[in-house]
């Protein structure tokens, strides 16, 4: 009886301990477990940031204790790799991969070969013609051994190639590197990268390639890679998704058409927009569209925050479906950090993430963790 007493008193103890330290860091509440916990060994899950938010010591520890895997969400770039040619810039990456070592974290890498966020030089001349293909080439295969043997060992795989496909267009969007290089510019990049890290995972990344009309290109661009002996270990779906709840099972057949290729599935940039999307871009906003579009400016109402969390859910119940994925990570870490504060419209505030901006856990965030620990119940 005493024994038992005693036992109940510890155990008190031990729960007061977690509930008052889980409270004096700010963070997960003491009944929810954190992101990571809840994911187990099932899958990684991951974040996108930069690295001065490190600087920011509550912020550090928080990403630490919700995620195990980390992905730059521009410092692995090449225009914040090598903006001038021959010149390497690795400060800043190094530091976010230092940091997701020193935390028992793995480190994912993006992106090698992307048309935005690079330097023009890479493969036009001066005058923004297309470079000699050799020259191009070059210029390619010396930015990935650069980048992939500076980290060699230490990055567990790389977004190889970003958004290869056209949106409308037929099949490959019309890049610079396709320009200088041509259509075989993405086999090439595959090629340097498994010369420059035999051991690191190579993907392929892009948005809506899940969905009906980008998947066909998708499957037609692997089975290119493969006819030429080109081994592509996986495929990022970035999960740029809106809180319309239409598409899930199309999202569902999109995962399922990559899995049965036999690659590993990541989702590798998710966020869930609520915001109204604008139809055509570039031209200037009246006062009265910019109203419209920019309605949560206040903070997300509770009818919109039940809605984004259940979208959440069937989103987190079609991936577990999938022992293919093997890593989720989100692009940014709390609604502040989000990119979609000013894409596609700047200067808005948006509310895409499981934590809102002072860190506290939205409805999104129970209902990601009530679906992670449901299938891993069901496994
Ligand atoms: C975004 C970054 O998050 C922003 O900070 C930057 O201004 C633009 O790029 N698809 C991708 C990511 O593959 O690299 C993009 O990241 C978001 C869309």
């Amino acid at each position: 009886m005493m024994k038992r007493v005693c036992l109940a008193a510890v155990l008190f103890v031990v729960v007061l301990s977690a509930t008052v330290l889980a409270a004096e860091k700010g963070t997960a509440s003491a009944t929810m477990p954190t992101l990571r916990q809840a994911a187990g060994n099932r899958m990684l899950m991951g974040a996108s940031l930069m690295s001065h938010e490190l600087d920011d010591a509550r912020r550090a520890a928080f990403i630490a204790e919700q995620f195990n895997c980390l992905t730059p969400g521009n410092e692995m770039k090449p225009d914040a790799l090598q903006n001038v040619k021959g010149k390497f810039t690795f400060e800043r990456a190094d530091k976010i991969v230092a940091f997701a070592e020193a935390h028992g974290m793995t480190m994912i890498g993006h992106t090698l070969c992307w048309h935005n966020q690079a330097p023009a030089w890479l493969f036009m001349d001066e005058n923004k013609k297309p470079l000699p293909r050799e020259v191009a080439l070059e210029n390619l295969r010396n930015h990935i051994h650069t980048v992939m043997e500076h980290y060699k060992g230490r990055v567990k795989g790389w977004d190889v190639v970003n958004e290869g496909l056209d949106d409308s267009g037929p099949y490959l969007r019309d890049t610079p590197a396709r320009k200088a290089i041509g259509d075989d510019f993405i086999i090439k990049a595959f090629q340097f990268a498994r010369e420059a890290d035999p051991d690191a995972e190579l993907y392929y990344n892009d948005y809506n390639i899940e969905a009906n009309y980008k998947r066909p290109k998708a499957l037609r661009l692997l089975k290119e890679l493969k006819d030429a002996g080109v081994k592509v270990d996986g495929v990022g779906i970035q999960g740029h998704w809106l809180i319309d709840n239409g598409n899930i099972k199309e999202i569902d057949e999109g995962i399922k058409a990559f899995a049965d290729l036999g690659l590993k599935v990541m989702i590798t940039e998710v966020d869930v927009d609520p915001l109204p999307r604008r139809q055509g871009a570039g031209a200037d906003l009246s006062a009265t569209q910019r109203e419209g579009l920019d309605p949560y400016k206040a903070g997300l109402p509770d009818d919109v925050q039940q809605k984004l969390a259940e979208r959440y859910r069937a989103l987190f119940q079609v991936i577990m479906k999938y022992p293919q994925i093997q890593r989720v990570t989100f692009w940014g870490v709390d609604d502040g950090s989000s990119w979609l504060n000013d894409f596609p419209v700047r200067g808005r505030t948006n509310h895409p993430l499981l934590w809102d901006r002072n860190f506290q856990p939205k409805p999104a965030f129970r209902a990601v963790i009530e679906t992670l620990q449901q299938s891993s119940v069901a496994k």
